[in-house]
């Protein structure tokens, strides 16, 4: 296997990569009272001195009561949290890695099975859980006005903290894409409609006061999927028009990189190509994509978190796609669980010494 291809320097704007590996935002659920700890602080310097390129941050939550869904969520708000990001960007960059924060809201969910509740109600598009089930309460202009501002107050912390980047959650289900997806968006004002194209607007708005925060030469990742928690085949955008209608307002509203979430990275979006979901963002809005998911293991990470193993796989035809162009960047979340490292055996061909996954990963943050 030659991976040299993937070991090449990649920049934009304030993103200067040594290499084209990112560490896909995952949740660990570690946060003492919404603040990150010194030990996530090391589980993050640990990966960026195995030489991955990016790392994008579990997601984070912005400034709202019901942002999160569970109490061991870090917050990206209020001095003491955004205190324990700092040690975590400067952990990474003493490392020579680069990062940056997820910011999340995730809308109107269901309660949390320890019992806990945020101080507010679960707030969405129309008072619809990810099932479409009546529950929590459906955002005014005001509250929507307040939440745009609040994701903007959280870029600018990024920016001020010396993150080198910042990434939207607007995939799998969480409030941005509730507002994409037609099942918890009925609204009939500016913010819904019959189109994926005017569903897009609450996140236009949100990309806007971001870009607004955080100046023009700051990267902006915006995180998508077609698939959604317990309908993974669905598809929002159901042909490449639809999927350009999607994502031009988006690029113009200020993304740089989009981050295509899918469950195997080899599956094709539509019939008749066997690009999959970064090839054809890339393809339809000119701006640089992620590709994710299984590369290099054998199983598929929702099937990782219900406790399944998965064993190394080849990346040969990960690098048929990325040397024929097709995306910019590729994520990676479970190999890196397992093995801080993975990136620097990748580099040096050390495929022998690659490790498969167990949700014995998940239980601690540092690698020993
Ligand atoms: C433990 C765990 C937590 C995750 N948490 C998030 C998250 O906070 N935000 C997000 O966008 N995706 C999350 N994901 C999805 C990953 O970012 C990634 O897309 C997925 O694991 C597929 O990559 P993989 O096959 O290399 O593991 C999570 C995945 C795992 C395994």
């Amino acid at each position: 296997m030659d991976a040299a291809a993937l070991f090449q320097p990649f920049h934009l704007k304030s993103l200067h990569l040594k290499n084209c590996l990112v560490m896909a935002p995952m949740t660990r659920s570690f946060a003492t009272g919404g603040i990150i700890t010194p030990e996530s602080a090391r589980y993050y310097q640990q990966r960026a001195a195995g030489e991955v390129g990016l790392i994008l941050s579990e997601g984070t939550v912005i400034d709202r009561g019901s942002s999160a869904n569970e109490p061991d969520i870090p917050h990206f708000h209020g001095a003491p949290a955004l205190a324990g990001w700092q040690h975590v960007i400067d952990a990474v960059h003493e490392a020579g890695g680069a990062m940056g924060p997820q910011l999340w809201h995730m809308g109107l969910m269901e309660d949390h099975s320890s019992g806990w509740l945020p101080p507010t109600p679960f707030e969405g598009p129309s008072g619809l859980d990810r099932a479409g089930h009546p529950k929590g309460v459906q955002l005014t202009d005001a509250d929507i006005a307040d939440i745009v501002a609040a994701f903007g107050k959280a870029a600018l912390a990024a920016k001020q903290l010396g993150f080198d980047c910042l990434e939207l959650h607007g995939a799998h289900g969480y409030l941005i894409d509730q507002f994409f997806w037609d099942l918890t968006n009925k609204r009939t004002d500016k913010y819904g409609g019959q189109s994926l194209a005017a569903r897009t607007r609450f996140a236009v708005e949100v990309v806007q006061e971001v870009r607004r925060q955080v100046g023009e030469d700051f990267a902006i990742i915006l995180r998508l999927s077609q698939w959604k928690p317990d309908d993974y085949a669905y598809q929002l955008a159901k042909s490449p028009a639809e999927l350009e209608a999607w994502l031009a307002p988006l690029a113009a509203a200020g993304v740089d990189i989009f981050h295509c979430s899918q469950r195997r990275f080899w599956e094709p979006q539509f019939a008749d190509s066997d690009l999959n979901f970064a090839g054809w963002a890339k393809k339809v809005s000119g701006k640089s994509t992620i590709t994710v998911g299984s590369v290099g293991l054998t199983g598929e990470f929702l099937s990782g978190l219900r406790g399944e193993s998965a064993e190394p796989r080849s990346l040969d035809e990960l690098l048929r796609r990325f040397n024929r162009g097709d995306f910019d960047l590729v994520a990676v979340g479970r190999p890196l669980l397992a093995d801080p490292n993975w990136a620097r055996k990748i580099r040096e061909n050390r495929t022998q010494e690659l490790k498969g996954f167990t949700k014995e990963s998940l239980t601690h943050l540092v690698t020993k």
